[in-house]
């Protein structure tokens, strides 16, 4: 890893003396894991499909099938994923910590199936539909999609209540966060000592505010990424390099 020595040592001592750490996620997480990012260059998500059409409640009016089978080919994608070395070493930091808040942005489930526990999911989540007429939850059905890569038109089921369709649980660009999980993450931000920031761009707000403000009241922020971000300049530590190498090392160097 490109972290010098001494800076991996650095970074280890603030996490072994951390009272409370909050681990912040990003796309870059679950890279790894063969997920797709949203911006990387190429392999992006935003970089091969339209944003306006498949993340907003217009795109999916205008065409339910065709929103519905894309997040039918991303649930497949993340079913047959596997969690990576960084959110094991993760869900390993929570237990060696005296408190572990963990914020992601991503809407897979790879952190819980890491062991993670209580994952503040800011961005909602692939495995949680609703209607999108009426907003009921809907049962998630149980079976494995088998999707051509980037999805096809796939009908959404309809809602067993009023019969609208359903849509993906995941939050589109012009909707409100959850109320009470990003209240709960910007409470952890502010009372946190440390804040891990791993695999994200930082540039999707009110998500980005999370570690600013960690750094505003005073908490060591400590970003992983390979690639430089606007968190840079005010990150205490960055450590370039890919999260699944940076974070075994560095709570191994913290705990051994
Ligand atoms: P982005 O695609 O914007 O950024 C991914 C980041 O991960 C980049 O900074 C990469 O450099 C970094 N990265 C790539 N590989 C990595 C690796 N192996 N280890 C560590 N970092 C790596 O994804 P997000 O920041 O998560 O919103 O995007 C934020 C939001 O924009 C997403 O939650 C999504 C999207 O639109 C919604 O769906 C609402």
């Amino acid at each position: 890893m490109n972290a010098r020595p001494q800076a991996l040592d650095d970074v280890a001592a603030i996490l072994r003396n951390a009272r409370h750490v909050v681990v912040f996620t990003g796309a870059g997480v679950s890279a790894e894991s063969g997920i797709p990012t949203f911006r990387d260059a190429l392999t992006g998500l935003w970089e091969r499909f339209d944003v306006a059409q498949l993340a907003s409640a217009e795109g999916f009016a205008a065409d339910p099938d065709l929103v519905w089978g894309w997040y039918e080919w991303r649930r497949m994608s993340v079913m047959r994923a596997q969690p990576n070395a960084a959110h094991r070493a993760i869900a390993a930091l929570a237990s060696k910590v005296p408190k572990l808040t963990l914020v992601t942005q991503n809407v897979d489930d790879l952190h819980e199936r890491a062991g993670s526990e209580g994952v503040l999911h800011l961005h909602g989540s692939l495995f949680a539909p609703r209607c999108f007429d009426c907003c009921r939850p809907a049962p998630l059905a149980s079976n494995l999609p088998d999707e051509p890569e980037g999805g096809r038109q796939v009908p959404p089921p309809r809602c067993e209540h009023c019969g609208g369709p359903l849509r993906p649980g995941v939050v589109w660009f012009g909707e409100m966060l959850p109320e009470d999980v990003l209240a709960h993450a910007f409470d952890a931000a502010r009372t946190c000592d440390v804040l891990l920031c791993v695999g994200t761009s930082s540039v999707v707000f009110p998500a980005a505010q999370i570690p600013v403000d960690a750094h505003r009241a005073g908490a060591k922020v400590i970003q992983i990424n390979p690639n430089a971000t606007d968190l840079d300049a005010i990150a205490d530590f960055n450590v370039r390099a890919p999260a699944a190498i940076a974070l075994p090392a560095i709570v191994e160097t913290a705990f051994r």
